[in-house]
């Protein structure tokens, strides 16, 4: 066991990595964040922040070395700088489930390999969408193989049209094509995991995206009974069979039919998480700190249900491409809304600035109030 008290490194400086350090310091540990791209949102409430590139292998073996775990709230690290940390201290989940969730065509392939249920797919080298197209059916969609998030290096084929558009967008890169799936509903479920192999998983939230980017959560999830088990049951086994020690976030696509498919998976806490800080009994920031430090993990469940709704740099833009500050009052003058922004100076359209959850008794209800507030912001 890690005991509050210790020190805690984080690889990637992004908001997930502040709300981790935010719920780790309120368990007493000091958190020491490590950020390439220069001071950060994470590195802004850290007791520590080093900001050097993955490559500058001296200052990682620094960073490791000052710390007792080092966990990550962002996939895309090179695999040499983890196994540099690793050769120093614990890594937490272990850079063998990086490797597999950080590249879409692994991550399909080790879903197969172990018997998960996906959308069927084709992997594409540069330049074969078309053959790969062909074996899926249209439509489809193309993705990159790394770097993908919020919906970047996607695009949905529908149309002879499209295939050539995105045969010459994705020409050279390496991608995956996958069936298009026509979901009832998209869910996820955050499984959290000891060392010990104790498992504990989250309600199920359904997912509404704008533009291939989480738009709202809501939990509980408007699924019946049976499916939230089998989606809870299925995140456990995932968790299980990666070995992961922290968290894991599971999306997926319930279709009509009413199997579940896996979306993608991450190994860390998740935008569609976010409602547990507000409405859980245990936020997932504090539960990947439990997991990450051996300590008993906490309950679960949900005490309200909740809704959450991102903030987007969108709602800076006012007519003429003016930008404004939003009316925070919106929010804070709700007694059963609360507001996370993340302190990131330069709104952008499509880049997540906060989030607000919204309590209620009512689910419906509560998602009226969401809606209704986002649009006074
Ligand atoms: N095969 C698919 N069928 C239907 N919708 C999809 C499919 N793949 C992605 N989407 C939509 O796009 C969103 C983002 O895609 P995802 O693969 O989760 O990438 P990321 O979250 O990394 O940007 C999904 O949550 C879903 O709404
Ligand atoms: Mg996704």
């Amino acid at each position: 066991m890690i005991a509050p008290g210790r020190a805690i490194g984080v690889l990637g400086g992004g908001q997930l990595g502040r709300m981790f350090a935010q719920a780790a310091q309120g368990l007493g540990y000091r958190v020491h964040v490590y950020e390439p791209s220069g001071p950060s949102p994470a590195g802004a409430v850290a007791d520590r922040e080093t900001c050097a590139p993955y490559e500058d292998l001296a200052s990682l073996e620094a960073f490791a070395r000052s710390v007792d775990v080092v966990t990550y709230e962002f996939e895309n690290i090179p695999s040499e700088p983890l196994r540099v940390v690793e050769g120093i201290v614990a890594l937490r989940p272990a850079s063998s489930v990086l490797h597999v969730c950080q590249n879409r065509s692994r991550e399909k392939a080790w879903l197969s390999a172990n018997g998960f249920p996906h959308a069927r797919y084709a992997e594409a080298l540069g330049g074969d969408i078309g053959e790969a197209a062909g074996a899926v059916g249209l439509p489809c969609v193309v993705k990159t193989a790394d770097f993908g998030y919020d919906g970047k290096g996607q695009m949905r084929i529908a149309t002879e049209q499209d295939l050539a558009q995105a045969s010459a967008i994705f020409r050279g890169r390496r991608c995956v094509v996958e069936q298009w799936v026509d979901f009832e509903r998209e869910i996820s479920v955050i499984c959290a995991r000891t060392a010990a192999g104790e498992t504990r998983t989250f309600p199920a939230a359904e997912n509404l995206h704008a533009n291939h980017i989480l738009d709202l959560s809501i939990v509980p999830a408007r699924i019946a009974p049976q499916v939230e088990q089998a989606a809870r049951r299925l995140a456990e086994r995932l968790a299980g069979a990666l070995g992961v020690v922290g968290l894991l976030a599971v999306e997926m696509f319930l279709t009509r039919p009413g199997d579940l498919l896996v979306n993608e998976v991450a190994p860390r806490p998740h935008n569609s998480g976010h409602w547990s800080m507000d409405g859980g009994e245990t936020s997932q920031f504090e539960q990947h700190v439990r997991a990450v430090c051996g300590l008993p993990l906490g309950p679960s469940g949900a005490r309200n249900p909740t809704v959450m709704v991102n903030i987007l740099g969108d709602a800076w833009l006012r007519g003429g491409g003016a930008m404004a500050e939003p009316d925070w009052g919106a929010v804070l003058a709700e007694p059963r809304a609360r507001l996370h922004l993340y302190g990131k100076p330069d709104p952008r359209p499509g880049r997540k600035m906060g989030h607000f959850t919204v309590q209620g008794s009512d689910i419906e209800e509560t998602l009226g109030l969401a809606r209704a507030i986002k649009a006074r912001l």
